[in-house]
């Protein structure tokens, strides 16, 4: 065969050019109507790839915020996206539009990495009907857990317990509490999905833990990103194993735990868990190809409820224990409550919660100030909405900026500071905010939130009824200034944890 010559080449050139940039129209005439959000001129092909700063993303889209306004499109490749600034964007968009932005956009990795029709989890589970079965299973299992056998409560009790002893050890030295935190919340995910806890030196435990932020590493930044908006690049063979090797051996971990798990499973016996849970689902879903329970759902499931669980939560109280470093005067106030309501020497419970609205609105403010998923989540809508006066296609990616309402100036009297007396009124009463809204809202919130607030208040006012946190002597005070990232605290740092 002849190959074709320089001057036969260019027609095809020019042909292969137009195609491109005709394909390329197509994807972005929805730009064309007029109450489309505003947004900087994409490029054909990459759209805004290149207007994006990689390196610095919440400073990037600042700028962007301050040039088009609250809502503001991007055009990643052939994805649309939209950005939703403020309280009464993000509430329209998921409370009063609730239904028609549910949808995710897809991740096209993780078909690759056992994710299939039938096994999307719940996350990243487009809207429809494996994704709603699969949220009703989950937040009914945590809701009826261990009816008559050890509630949950009790299991974040016990391991409040341990999460003090190990503490206790560490008395009069510094040491960073981050890995401690990590464990102990992972070890709650444990027991509601295995009904057990591992030991803290377990090196099963400190490797399970290790490949889960390894898996989160991984699907940050502008790899995963980039092969995500060109998926035709993910058929090149070995690159998903080569780009998440994480992942896949988080998979195979969870593979080995299950296969575990099934050995003492009696089908005949009450479930101990939502491992079991889920196994008699499958058992009466036999024979049902439509159905969503199946066992690589269950291993997508469980991944999920570990990776969304897990470092979110130690992520806030690690902040927490920060933030009384740095306020040495709430911490006193809360000591004070826990002594006056709970005393030195019973655990804390739930009930007690109600009787302590100091140490509530403290948590709270907790979590408004450290703000751990700024962008939360992205969303999709599956219909044509009407959003602030500007009209956003089926099919458009939306980014809700949390950050946005949780430090929103017009709301919040210091919305920069850590400030407890936001969720408190002149009587010292607790008061709720709608601007409040870490776990985001409408039916794609958080469905941890009940367990991650039974955590955050049994295991911050236990640490707190039985130590006293300071910095280390000659050590630099850690700052809570600067950038707000997404699951970090803003600086890796050490206390010291004194009996009281
Ligand atoms: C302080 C701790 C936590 C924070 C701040 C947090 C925050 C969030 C946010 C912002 C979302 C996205 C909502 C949206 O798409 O609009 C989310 C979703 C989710 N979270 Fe949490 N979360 C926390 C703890 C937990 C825990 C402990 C669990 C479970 C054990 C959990 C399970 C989930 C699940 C399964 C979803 C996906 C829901 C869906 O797509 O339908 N989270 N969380
Ligand atoms: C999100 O909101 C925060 C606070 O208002 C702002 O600093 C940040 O630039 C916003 N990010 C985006 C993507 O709009």
């Amino acid at each position: 065969m002849r190959l074709p010559t320089g001057a036969e080449l260019w027609p095809i050139a020019i042909f292969t050019v137009i195609f491109i940039l005709l394909v390329d129209l197509m994807h972005r005439r929805q730009r064309w109507t007029a109450r489309y959000p505003p947004g900087p001129m994409p490029w054909p092909v990459l759209g805004n790839l290149l207007h994006m700063d990689f390196q610095n993303m919440p400073a990037g889209f600042q700028k962007l915020r301050g040039r088009y306004g609250d809502l503001f499109s991007l055009q990643l490749a052939s994805e649309s996206v939209v950005v939703l600034n403020g309280l009464t964007a993000l509430r329209e968009a998921l409370v009063k539009h609730s239904e028609d932005t549910a949808d995710r956009p897809p991740l096209h990795f993780n078909d690759q990495l056992g994710f299939g029709p039938r096994s999307q989890g719940v996350v990243l589970a487009r809207y429809g009907p494996a994704w709603r079965q699969q949220r009703r299973f989950s937040v009914s299992t945590m809701r009826h857990f261990g009816l008559g056998k050890k509630s949950l409560e009790q299991w974040v009790t016990e391991e409040a317990r341990c999460l003090c002893a190990a503490f206790a050890d560490h008395t009069g030295h510094p040491f960073s509490p981050n890995t401690l935190l990590d464990k102990a919340v992972c070890n709650v995910i444990a027991s509601l999905l295995y009904a057990c806890r591992f030991e803290y030196d377990d090196p099963r435990f400190i490797r399970l833990l290790g490949l889960l932020k390894e898996t989160l590493k991984e699907e940050a930044g502008f790899l995963p990103m980039f092969l995500n908006v060109f998926p035709m690049l993910l058929r090149i063979p070995g690159l998903v194993g080569k780009v998440f090797p994480g992942k896949r051996a988080f998979v195979t971990m969870l593979d080995e735990l299950l296969a575990e798990h099934k050995t003492t499973w009696d089908p005949t016996q009450p479930p101990r868990d939502l491992t079991d849970a889920f196994l008699a689902e499958v058992e009466k879903a036999k024979g049902n190809p439509e159905s969503s329970f199946n066992d690589e759902n269950l291993r997508t499931v469980v991944g999920d409820l570990f990776s969304a669980g897990m470092v979110t939560t130690s992520t806030t109280l690690s902040w927490a224990l920060m933030l009384m470093i740095l306020h040495p005067d709430v911490q006193r106030r809360v000591q004070q409550e826990i002594d006056e309501v709970i005393g030195q020497v019973q655990c804390p419970e739930m009930a007690d919660q109600a009787r302590m609205p100091y140490t509530n609105a403290v948590i709270h403010e907790v979590q408004r100030f450290a703000d751990i998923l700024p962008l939360g989540v992205p969303h999709k809508t599956s219909r044509d909405i009407e959003l602030q006066g500007f009209l956003i296609p089926k099919g458009t990616t939306l980014i809700t900026n949390l950050s946005s309402a949780l430090k929103d100036g017009t709301v919040w009297e210091k919305p920069l500071c850590f400030h407890p007396e936001h969720f408190l009124d002149a009587q010292g009463h607790f008061v709720k905010h709608e601007a409040f809204m870490p776990f985001s809202a409408g039916r794609r919130s958080c469905l941890g939130e009940p367990l991650a607030r039974m955590e955050l208040f049994l295991f911050f006012t236990c640490l707190l009824q039985r130590f006293s946190i300071s910095v280390p002597d000659g050590q630099p005070q850690p700052s809570d200034h600067g950038v707000f990232r997404a699951l970090t605290t803003p600086c890796p740092y050490q206390l010291c944890a004194l009996p009281r």
